[in-house]
């Protein structure tokens, strides 16, 4: 979208949004931004404080309902805002005001086109010089707001590190509160900032939680998703994981402060299926139901099929699981779900698909141990070989070429070398993972 005209970018607002009648109205991205902004944050402080905030609750719900009033799209906004506060009046269960308020959310950052990740990787460097020099004062420079300015600040600037406001913080809205601020606290707009600085800083917030080691091969997680998870929900999802509890915390940190800065693409047909999830994300919070759809049968045919066999050959169930979510998760694209089951199928195939990831990585790293066990030095050679290729970035075109080599020296006189050769002859042609052009002009953002 970013590069396409003016007129195009407002005339797709309009189709999407159902404005058409209203061609005189500018559209209001930065006043819809600050509304979902306004009840992001009203949402999780509600859920955090219950009714023992209540009258700052009402104002920020008031001050929702006054941006609601100015905006147009989607048609419904003003009435779905006075619904948020009646609940919180009646006090309703978080969990409720929560759905209620993403629904919105959504709704509004499709009409709107709002960037919900960066388009490209963020700077870590400049992450941490913008923290210390406007954050840190009042945050800590270990995000623990320990400082003098922090203690004598009413209300408290947020601990990072507290779980309370930690765990339920996404890169995306920590940009938000730097762009508006929280309106009554110290916590202000941070106008001369612009965008790029603005994910720069969020992720680098967000790295500030995990201090701790990496693990050594975290899953191939996408900017977009990183962008837009907490941390509690990437735990819920590594959770499914077949992975000890003891590497939970690292895989977290390594997802935080190494993945989120990979400027390198990740290669191979898994990273291009998660590609596509994601541009079905984005088409489907727009409202493009068939280029989500598109999205999907991509992700089956370049991503699923091309990795089919070497996953049955290592893990049938995994493989059968990723293939069964990625169908329901077409079917419901298909049959016009609501948006809160789209990403719920959505969050099940990027499950699915982190699952087979580790598993074709296990499979690999158990026969390298394998070799390793049996001691035969005729194989050391490629031994080393492998392991160089899988420790290397690059990991998947290196470990196939190395494990063509190791198996067209080994595989006909050494049984184990049979373990290789379903995996790699079948993630070859047609589709090596060299072959495949960029994948996307709209929303790539793990470039
Ligand atoms: C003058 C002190 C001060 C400075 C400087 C400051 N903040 Fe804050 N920040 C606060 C306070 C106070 C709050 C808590 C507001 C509340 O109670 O809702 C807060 C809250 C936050 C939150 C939590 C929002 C939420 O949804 O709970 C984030 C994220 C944040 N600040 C990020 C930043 C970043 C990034 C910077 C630097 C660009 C920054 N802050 C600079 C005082 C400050």
């Amino acid at each position: 979208m970013r590069s396409e005209s003016p007129f195009l970018t407002a005339f797709l607002i309009l189709a999407v949004s159902g404005v058409a009648r209203a061609q005189d109205d500018e559209p209001m991205p930065l006043q819809a931004q600050r509304l979902e902004h306004t009840l992001g944050h009203l949402a999780a402080d509600y859920a955090r404080f219950g009714r023992s905030e209540r009258k700052e609750h009402m104002a920020m719900a008031r001050e929702a309902e006054r941006i609601a009033k100015g905006l147009r799209a989607p048609p419904d906004v003003a009435a779905r805002v006075a619904t948020v506060r009646g609940m919180l009046d009646a006090s309703a269960p978080a969990e409720d005001v929560r759905e209620r308020v993403d629904d919105l959310r959504r709704a509004l950052i499709g009409a709107y086109r709002i960037e919900d990740a960066p388009p490209v990787s963020p700077s870590v460097t400049h992450g941490r010089a913008l923290y210390e020099q406007n954050c840190a004062s009042c945050h800590g420079p270990t995000g623990r707001a320990d400082t003098a300015r922090a203690a004598s600040v009413r209300p408290h600037p947020v601990n990072f590190r507290d779980p309370l406001f930690g765990e339920t913080l996404t890169p995306y809205e920590v940009t938000t509160t730097v762009r508006f601020g929280i309106a009554g606290t110290a916590m202000v707009p941070f106008a001369a900032l612009g965008e790029a600085d603005r994910w720069d800083l969020a992720f680098y917030v967000l790295g500030l939680r995990h201090p701790g080691p990496l693990a050594v091969d975290p899953p191939a997680y996408s900017l977009s998703e990183l962008a837009n998870r907490t941390d509690e929900a990437l735990r819920a999802e590594l959770s499914t994981v077949p992975l000890a509890a003891a590497d939970v915390e690292p895989t977290v940190a390594a997802l935080r402060r190494k993945v989120t800065y990979e400027r390198r693409r990740r290669r191979g047909a898994l990273a291009l299926a998660r590609a596509q999830i994601d541009r079905a994300r984005v088409a489907g919070v727009r409202g493009e139901r068939d280029e989500a759809l598109d999205d999907v049968r991509e992700a089956v045919t370049r991503g699923l099929r091309p990795a089919e066999a070497a996953l049955s050959s290592v893990d049938p169930a995994v493989g059968r699981a990723l293939g069964g979510t990625l169908a329901y998760l077409a079917d419901r694209v298909r049959s016009g779900a609501p948006p809160a089951e789209v990403d719920a199928a959505i969050g099940m195939a990027l499950g699915a698909l982190t699952r087979a990831d580790r598993a074709l990585d296990a499979s690999y790293a158990r026969a390298a141990a394998l070799h390793a066990a049996l001691g035969a030095s005729s194989l050391l050679a490629g031994m080393a070989l492998l392991m160089a290729a899988l420790r290397s970035r690059n990991r998947w075109p290196r470990a196939l070429l190395a494990g063509v080599a190791f198996v067209g020296a080994f595989g006909d006189t050494h049984p184990a070398g049979a373990l290789f050769a379903p995996p790699l002859a079948s993630d070859l042609p047609p589709s090596t993972p060299r072959s495949v052009p960029p994948t996307d002009a709209r929303h790539d953002f793990a470039s």
